[in-house]
C-alpha cells in the first residue's frame, strides 16, 4: 500500500546508493525509528505490552535498535525463537499450528509464552509448559470476518486457525493463562474493535474463571498482528482508548504483536534492468524476482504488487501498461506487475521498489541459483552499512554438505 512516506527522500537515497550493486535492500533506521517511537507511545500510554512479529522481519542485525522500544519477539516455530533468544532478549513467545515433542523441549528453555492453536495440542504439551513455567495460551477464533478476501484471514472458512467457542470449555479455560486471536491484516483499529465485541459474545462467559480473581495472576489477552499502528492514517488515539477501557473491565494484561507495523515505510529494494524485450509489451528483465525475492506477488495472484518509483502500479494486461516489469527466473510467471512510468526506463536503470523490508528478507530463496540480494542499512547518522553480501554458498549449502 503506497503512502506519502513510501518514496520519501528517494533520490538522496539513489544518490547515495549509486555504488551499491543491485539487486539489494536497503533498510532505513531513522524510519523504523520514527516507527518504534509511535509503539512506544501506545505502550506508555496503555501499559500494554509490544512484540515484533519475526516473521514480518528478522533482521537481527536491527534487533537492538528495536529492543529499546518494544518488549521482545514472537515467533512462529524453534528457529524464530532461537533468533529472538539470541539477538533481541526480552520476552520471547512462540505460536506453531502445531509443535512436535523435540522442538517443545527446546522450546522450553528459551521461551516464556506459548501459544497452542487446538485443545489436543495443549493437552499434548500442558503439562511440558507448566513444568518449564511457560505462559499458556491458547489461540481461539472469534469467527469474524473483517478482511474481503481469504488468503490472509484467519476468519475464512474452514480456518486451520484457532479453537472456535463452540469447542470451549471451562475445563480447558482453566489450564490457561490466557487467550490469543490473531485475525487482521494491514487494518486500522475499528477492525480490532469489533473483533473484540464478537470475541467478548463468544468466549465471554469463559473469561469469569478463577484466573480473575485477585489471588491468580491476571488474564493474557493477545490480540496478535495485523495493525497498522504506524501508517498515517491509523486511528492511534482510539487505539489507546480501546486498550484502556480493556483494561478497566477485565483485570489483564494486552499484548500486540505486529511485524508490517515496526518496519512499515523502512525499506527499499533496488535492481537494475539488465534487457528489455518486445512481445505485443515491452518487459523489462530486472536482476531480480518476484519468485525468488518477493513471493507475495505471486501467492496473492498479483493482487498486491510493490509501489515502484516514478511509476503508477496498474493491474496486470490493463491498456495503461508502457512497461512490465519481471524476474531474471525461468518460470514464465516471474513477472512483477505492470506500471505506467513517467519515464519509460532503459537498459542500465535502476528501479527503485518501495516498502519492501517487511516480508520479504524472511522468504527470499534461491530458485534457479539465483542470488539473494545484498542487504545494507542506513544508519541513524546516515552512514551505509553492510549487513549481509550475498555468495554462491548461500544456494549450495542449501542443497548437501
Ligand atoms: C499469529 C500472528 N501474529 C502476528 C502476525 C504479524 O502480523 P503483521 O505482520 O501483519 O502485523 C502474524 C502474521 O501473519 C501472525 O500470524
Amino acid at each position: 500500500m503506497q503512502t506519502n512516506k513510501t518514496f520519501e527522500n528517494i533520490p538522496e537515497l539513489l544518490n547515495n546508493t549509486r555504488d551499491l550493486p543491485t539487486p539489494f535492500l536497503l533498510i532505513d533506521q531513522s524510519k523504523i525509528k520514527r516507527n518504534l517511537e509511535i509503539l512506544k507511545h501506545v505502550k506508555d500510554q496503555t501499559g500494554c505490552k509490544i512484540l515484533l512479529a519475526q516473521k514480518a522481519f528478522s533482521c537481527f542485525n536491527l534487533y537492538p535498535l528495536i529492543s529499546q522500544y518494544l518488549d521482545g519477539t514472537t515467533a512462529s516455530g524453534l528457529y524464530e525463537a532461537k533468533l529472538g533468544h539470541k539477538h533481541f532478549g526480552g520476552e520471547t513467545h512462540v505460536f506453531a499450528p502445531a509443535f512436535k515433542n523435540e522442538d517443545l523441549t527446546e522450546l522450553t528453555k528459551i521461551t516464556n509464552h506459548i501459544v497452542f492453536n487446538s485443545i489436543a495440542q495443549l493437552k499434548k504439551h500442558y503439562q511440558t509448559a507448566k513444568k518449564a513455567g511457560m505462559h499458556i495460551m491458547l489461540r481461539v477464533n472469534p469467527e469474524h470476518k473483517t478482511q474481503s478476501g481469504d488468503i490472509y484471514d484467519p476468519c475464512a472458512p474452514k480456518s486451520r486457525f484457532g479453537v472456535r467457542a463452540a469447542d470451549m470449555t471451562p475445563e480447558v479455560m482453566q489450564m490457561l493463562d490466557g487467550l490469543h486471536f490473531h485475525t487482521l491484516c494491514q487494518q486500522n483499529v475499528e477492525p480490532l474493535i469489533e473483533t473484540f465485541q464478537a470475541f467478548e459474545q463468544k468466549f465471554g462467559k469463559f473469561l469469569n474463571n478463577p484466573l480473575k480473581t485477585p489471588s491468580h495472576p491476571p488474564l493474557v489477552f493477545n490480540f496478535g498482528g495485523g495493525h497498522h499502528i504506524t501508517r498515517e492514517d491509523y486511528d492511534v488515539k482510539k487505539l489507546i482508548t480501546f486498550i484502556n477501557e480493556v483494561k478497566n473491565k477485565y483485570r489483564c494484561d494486552i499484548y500486540l504483536e505486529p511485524g508490517e507495523a515496526v518496519v512499515l515505510n523502512s525499506g527499499y529494494s533496488v535492481a537494475t534492468v539488465l534487457d528489455i524485450v518486445e512481445n505485443q509489451i515491452q518487459t523489462a528483465i530486472l536482476d531480480t524476482s518476484a519468485m525468488c525475492h518477493n513471493p507475495d506477488i505471486l501467492v496473492t495472484g498479483h493482487d498486491y504488487t510493490p509501489p515502484v518509483f516514478g511509476a503508477e502500479n496498474i493491474e496486470l494486461n490493463s491498456s495503461k501498461v508502457n512497461i512490465r516489469l519481471s524476474g531474471n527466473s525461468c518460470m514464465t510467471g516471474d513477472i512483477i506487475g505492470d506500471y505506467n512510468f513517467k519515464t519509460r526506463p532503459k537498459v542500465g536503470d535502476r528501479i527503485v521498489f518501495g516498502d519492501t523490508a517487511l516480508y520479504s528478507t524472511v522468504s527470499w530463496n534461491t530458485f534457479n541459483g539465483i542470488p539473494i540480494p545484498h542487504i545494507f542499512t542506513k544508519t541513524l547518522d546516515g552512514k551505509i552499512q553492510t549487513i549481509r553480501v550475498p555468495n554462491y554458498f548461500d544456494f549450495e549449502s542449501r542443497l548437501g554438505t
